[in-house]
């Protein structure tokens, strides 16, 4: 697997331990992307959406230069998944940040999105936007808690019954 991993960070998290960022280079081998296509597939908001494992086979195959995926890793373990689009309305569009349940609670979540802030600053870029389900509270008030404001409610973007709250940070 290490071959198509760059690590590209190293961040403090709680109780003295560490979490990796490993930015996916090349398509992920099926014994690690199809596991992890079902960890993801299995948990909110994608379970109640009734996403299948195939709908996150896109983020495993080879990335495009804007859009990178990062490996979450914690000791040597997996432990979640952060897809990028690059140059979305001068900033960065952050599609995906998962911390699969095992790793929840531990300031992962928080410390990446500290690491997207500063690598995003060093791009020079304005803004940072992220899309999260009216439903989920826990990701709202971890976005909220580190500097992103809600811009705009979109009822049915991905069924009829749900809204998605789309949030902006401002870097500037
Ligand atoms: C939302 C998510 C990314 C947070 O990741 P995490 O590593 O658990 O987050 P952290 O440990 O950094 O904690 C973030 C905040 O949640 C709080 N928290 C931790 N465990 C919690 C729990 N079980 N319930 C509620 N809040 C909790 C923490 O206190 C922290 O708040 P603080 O910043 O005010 O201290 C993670 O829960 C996740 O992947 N959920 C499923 C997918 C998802 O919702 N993705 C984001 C939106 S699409």
């Amino acid at each position: 697997m290490t071959d198509v991993l760059k690590r590209v960070a190293v961040l403090p998290i709680d109780g003295d331990e560490q979490v990796a960022i490993d930015e996916i280079t090349a398509a992920l081998a099926d014994d690690i992307a199809r596991p992890l296509a079902r960890a993801l597939a299995a948990i909110d908001p994608w379970a109640r959406y009734h996403f299948t494992p195939s709908q996150f086979a896109g983020y495993f195959g080879d990335p495009a230069p804007i859009a990178p995926r990062y490996l979450l890793r914690r000791g040597d373990d997996i432990a979640g998944l952060v897809a990028l689009k690059l140059g979305w309305m001068f900033g960065t569009y952050l599609q995906l940040i998962a911390v699969l349940p095992a790793h929840q609670g531990r300031g992962i979540g928080g410390a990446v999105l500290d690491w997207l802030d500063q690598t995003a600053r060093g791009r020079g870029e304005r803004n940072q936007f992220v899309v999260t389900s009216a439903f989920n509270i826990r990701g709202l008030a971890l976005y909220q808690a580190h500097g992103f404001t809600p811009i705009a409610t979109m009822p049915g973007l991905i069924n009829d019954r749900e809204s998605e709250i789309l949030l902006r940070k401002r870097l500037t």
